[in-house]
């Protein structure tokens, strides 16, 4: 009996061990009837693995991204525990393990059809400058199935080698398939419904197998489509289901998530720290990281993402009073640092830490506080709400380049109806706001620096658009949304 079956690797070994029942065929095979090919010619494929299990594949499109399927992170694994592993033909031999920052799912992600079923990995640090690793570009068009002209691909993956054990692959495989019309692969699936967001190749005797999910599909070198599923039994007798790239839907999901925290303001101008006593620089380690932002003579406010996971106390510092990073010799350091408890750092949601100092920010001629906005504003095209972001230009987490001069830019709120409708709508959270640079182009300043309106502070910097050329609306921690607001209020008293 044909049983439509995600691959991802965790799914079978739960899968089998909560039910076994007596239709369901044992699984064979890896990508069954693939050869072994070196990693020097798929530099863009790695390995997913949580807790050092194996459970995916996935594929990486830019310096800091992967892509990979919904499915592989589906029960929440913290993203301290998973890793992405390339470089390597063989899963015993070599090979670079990047730590990830984050994972989204897309948010239309339904397991129960699996359908939308994609992610966005983005790692720690870089996957540039390693041996054997490199991106692959996006499909870009909608492929047009034709009996005449068949559409060829590879699907490549260190999918189960033997259904009965569970093991992995130990090199990475790979099989040509040809793509097939989406109505045939309708015919061959009903009634389980094959959607627009998905392509389907087949090969007698060819398929991919447990621990494909999430791995590529690439035609014309382009990666078209991310392994989702297909028959139980892995033996080339039905079609293999992939997410469609090409699909609007899935394209526009990744293209806003390869969005990054923080971001520099460009085009901004020099500022006086006098102007803005309530700026601070956090550093971790000596490195500066972060900005902060003094609400009162013993707290600040930061990006819950600059201090997650929770950060050692000790090695926290902030700095102000002056202009240039190189000028700041006045150092406090932190006796508390508090994350918002519904921090959720897929979706950057309620991204706000409160850290309260030894000793008081109230000696210093250039520091004091900077009131905060309790109340939701309201935005109309009649009365813009003009505001500023300030930061010294902090672009990565591993840059030690002497500091440059505070910089600020000028932003405008934008309602949060029109932030969702250039972002993706569900990407944009009632904890957040969101403001739009002028034709200069500015965008965000560094993360957990200050977003002010009005003389008072209305967010904290949390994530913008990669380019930062003003395409889209950069991403504030909303400081009067009620949840982010009385948090703020029941730690400080402000
Ligand atoms: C591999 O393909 C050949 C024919 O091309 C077929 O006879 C064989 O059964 C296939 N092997 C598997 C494991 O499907
Ligand atoms: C995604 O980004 C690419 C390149 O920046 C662009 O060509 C494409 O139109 C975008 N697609 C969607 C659906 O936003
Ligand atoms: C305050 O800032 C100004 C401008 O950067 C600087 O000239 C002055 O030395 C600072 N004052 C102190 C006490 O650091
Ligand atoms: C260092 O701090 C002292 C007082 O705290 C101030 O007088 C002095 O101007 C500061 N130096 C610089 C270079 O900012
Ligand atoms: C902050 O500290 C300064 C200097 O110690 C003091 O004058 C001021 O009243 C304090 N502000 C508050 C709100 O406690
Ligand atoms: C570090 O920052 C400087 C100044 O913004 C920039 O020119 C340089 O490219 C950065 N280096 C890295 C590795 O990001
Ligand atoms: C602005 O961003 C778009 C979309 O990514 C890009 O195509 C364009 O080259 C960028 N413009 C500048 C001036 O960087």
């Amino acid at each position: 009996m044909k049983q439509v079956i995600a691959l991802v690797f965790l799914a079978v070994l739960c899968a089998q061990a909560l039910k076994s029942g007596p239709e369901r065929k044992v699984p064979s095979g890896r990508i069954v009837n693939g050869t072994t090919v070196a990693i020097e010619n798929y530099p863009f494929i790695v390995r997913v693995y949580v807790y050092n299990f194996f459970i995916c594949a996935g594929s990486i499109i830019t310096s800091k991204h992967a892509v990979s399927a919904a499915q592989c992170f589906a029960f929440k694994p913290n993203p301290v525990t998973v890793s992405l592993v390339g470089g390597s033909t063989r899963q015993n031999d070599g090979g670079v393990d990047f730590r990830i920052r984050s994972y989204v799912l897309h948010p239309k992600y339904d397991p129960s059809v699996m359908d939308y079923d994609v992610a966005v990995v983005t790692i720690e640090t870089t996957f540039d400058g390693h041996d054997n690793i490199g991106s692959i570009k996006l499909q870009t068009m909608e492929l047009t199935y034709s009996p005449a002209r068949p559409t060829w691909c590879y699907v490549a993956g260190w999918g189960s080698k033997n259904g009965q054990t569970k093991i992995s692959s130990e090199n990475l495989q790979l099989v040509w398939m040809q793509v097939v019309s989406q109505y045939s692969c309708a015919i061959a699936w009903a009634p389980f419904e094959i959607t627009s967001r998905m392509v389907c190749t087949q090969l007698p005797n060819a398929d991919a197998c447990y621990g494909d999910s999430g791995g590529p599909l690439v035609c014309n070198d382009q990666l078209t489509g991310v392994v989702i599923g297909g028959d139980v039994n892995c033996a080339g007798q039905y079609p293999v289901i992939f997410t469609k790239i090409a699909s609007n839907n899935v394209r526009s999901f990744i293209n806003e998530t390869r969005a990054v925290p923080g971001m520099r303001i460009v085009g901004g101008q020099d500022a006086d720290i006098r102007d803005h006593k309530h700026m601070l620089l956090l550093k971790i380690d000596g490195i500066p990281i972060c900005g902060a932002i003094v609400i009162s003579n013993s707290s600040a406010l930061t990006a819950a993402h600059c201090v997650y996971p929770q950060v050692d106390l000790q090695t926290v510092t902030l700095h102000g009073g002056s202009s240039t990073q190189n000028g700041m010799n006045v150092t406090f350091y932190a006796a508390s640092i508090k994350i918002h408890p519904n921090y959720d750092e897929a979706s950057t949601h309620n991204d706000v830490a409160i850290i309260d100092i030894q000793g008081t920010f109230g000696n210093h001629p250039n520091i004091s506080a900077i009131a905060l906005q309790n109340t939701d504003p309201i935005i109309s095209a009649g009365k813009p709400i003009m505001c500023y972001a300030t930061g010294w230009g902090l672009t990565n987490r591993k840059n030690r380049t002497i500091p440059q001069k505070l910089q600020i830019g000028y932003l405008q709120l934008i309602p949060q109806k029109t932030c969702r409708a250039q972002w993706f709508s569900s990407t944009i959270t009632t904890s957040m706001i969101c403001a739009k640079g002028d034709a200069t182009d500015t965008c965000a300043g560094d993360s957990g620096g200050p977003l002010v309106c009005e003389g008072r502070l209305y967010g904290i910097v949390s994530w913008g658009t990669g380019n930062c050329n003003g395409s889209k609306p950069a991403v504030f921690a909303k400081i009067p949304a009620s949840i982010i607001r009385s948090f703020i209020f029941s730690n400080t008293g402000i």
